[in-house]
């Protein structure tokens, strides 16, 4: 699973005068990500799931995922995602969608499109649900079917996009590039269009959880990059009243990095499938960091006082060049869990900022890895002996 909340090209963020040090103080979050299970059919290898995955047994029950719901209405939740792994892995996906629609959450299904009926589908529908995210591997069957590990995986994917738009559902196709699929960048829009979705994502892979054991077979050139991009904006332009195109753009190759999460425990959280409450996707990589559970505490208390939030909230904890530069209040200091990969220390500014005395070392990884053409991928496995069913 890859999820990313869109962001506009940092590049283009205007540069404003220093102010002073920003408090950290913790406005209503906008997004919950609802990781509802670590279950998924696919194996994809750029995954940023923990290494280690959640078991079915220590998922969150249905009682307790609409109380969570209720509460992150109250707290001023707009949207929630729904996600995993594959969220309709759960046999209680529509009282969960339900109880998104009566608590007034906009409900965002994120599905590989695997193990999907119609008739399920058509009952989440009923039960209220708003949108459908659908990602692909690849642009053809050959490269979806191989990147996710599962035969027979495209075709199933363009079958549910189908009833999506049966349903009169609006459809995002998600896309995560890398070496084996960014020359298809030009496809993959083609196969939105055709497909009748509303908006189409177009995420560089981000090398967290497992996806960073796979770097160096993911890994596309600097010239890959660049062409994909020059691709995604001459796009935006010609396709603007067709579809909607936001981009994630790659870390490793960037001159500034990605105001990550729009800022730590600024506008969203993240709820695993056990219940523990991260600021971010990728939070528990970072040592030290104490992560507490919907199963004890309220939202609301959770995103007000847990200590994992407030740890890099607001810009007290920015070490220097962030601590007086201008853009800290709009890229805040980029992405925590890839200052600890690549840096060693969370509180670090991020080596993709070229400020950065890592920077050169973060380039020089990616353009090696960009080198090691043909390395096998080490395919996501959901679980080890003895073998946990989807649903
Ligand atoms: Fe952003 Fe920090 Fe780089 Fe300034 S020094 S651009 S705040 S990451
Ligand atoms: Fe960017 Fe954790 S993934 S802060």
């Amino acid at each position: 699973m890859t999820i990313h909340t869109p962001v506009p090209p940092v590049e283009t963020i205007p540069a404003e005068a220093t102010g002073p040090a920003v408090r950290a103080v913790s406005p209503a979050p906008i997004g919950m990500l609802a990781e509802l299970t670590h279950r998924c059919p696919l194996r994809c290898p750029y995954c940023s799931n923990p290494v280690d995955l959640e078991r079915r047994s220590a998922e969150l029950d249905t009682a307790t995922w609409v109380r969570v719901l209720h509460e992150a209405s109250a707290l001023g939740v707009l949207q929630v995602h729904l996600s995993g792994g594959e969220p309709t892995a759960r046999r209680d996906i529509a009282e969960i969608v339900r109880a998104c629609a009566e608590t007034g959450l906009y409900s965002n299904l994120i599905t590989a499109g695997i193990g999907v009926t119609r008739e399920r589908l058509e009952g989440l529908a009923d039960a209220g649900l708003d949108h459908v995210q659908l990602s692909f591997q690849g642009a053809d069957a050959a490269t979806t079917d191989r990147v996710a590990g599962l035969p027979r995986a495209h075709e199933r994917k363009l079958e549910l996009a189908a009833w999506v738009r049966a349903l009169g559902l609006p459809l995002t196709v998600n896309v995560v590039v890398h070496r084996a699929n960014i020359v298809q960048v030009p496809l993959f829009l083609e196969l939105a269009l055709d497909l009748g979705a509303k908006r189409i994502e177009i995420a560089h892979a981000q090398y967290y959880g497992w996806a960073l054991r796979n770097r160096s077979a993911l890994m596309p050139t600097r010239e890959q990059v660049g062409v994909a991009i020059a691709t995604v904006e001459a796009a935006r332009e010609r396709l603007r009243n067709r579809i909607v195109i936001d981009a994630v753009l790659p870390d490793y190759y960037a001159r500034y990095p990605k105001p990550c999460m729009q800022g730590w425990g600024r506008q969203s959280l993240n709820v695993t499938p056990s219940g523990r409450v991260l600021p971010c996707h990728a939070a528990e990589t970072i040592p030290g960091l104490q992560f507490w559970n919907v199963r004890d505490r309220s939202v609301a208390d959770i995103w007000r006082d847990s200590p994992a939030f407030n740890a890099y909230r607001g810009t007290d904890w920015m070490q220097e060049p962030c601590r007086s530069c201008a853009r800290r209040e709009r890229d805040w200091g980029g992405c925590r869990c890839q200052a600890l990969a690549i840096a060693g220390d969370a509180a670090a500014t991020d080596p993709a900022c070229h400020l950065s005395p890592l920077h050169a070392r973060m380039g020089a990884l990616a353009d090696a890895d960009a080198g090691t053409d043909g390395a096998a991928y080490d395919y996501r496995r959901y679980a080890t002996e003895p073998a946990e069913p989807l649903s």
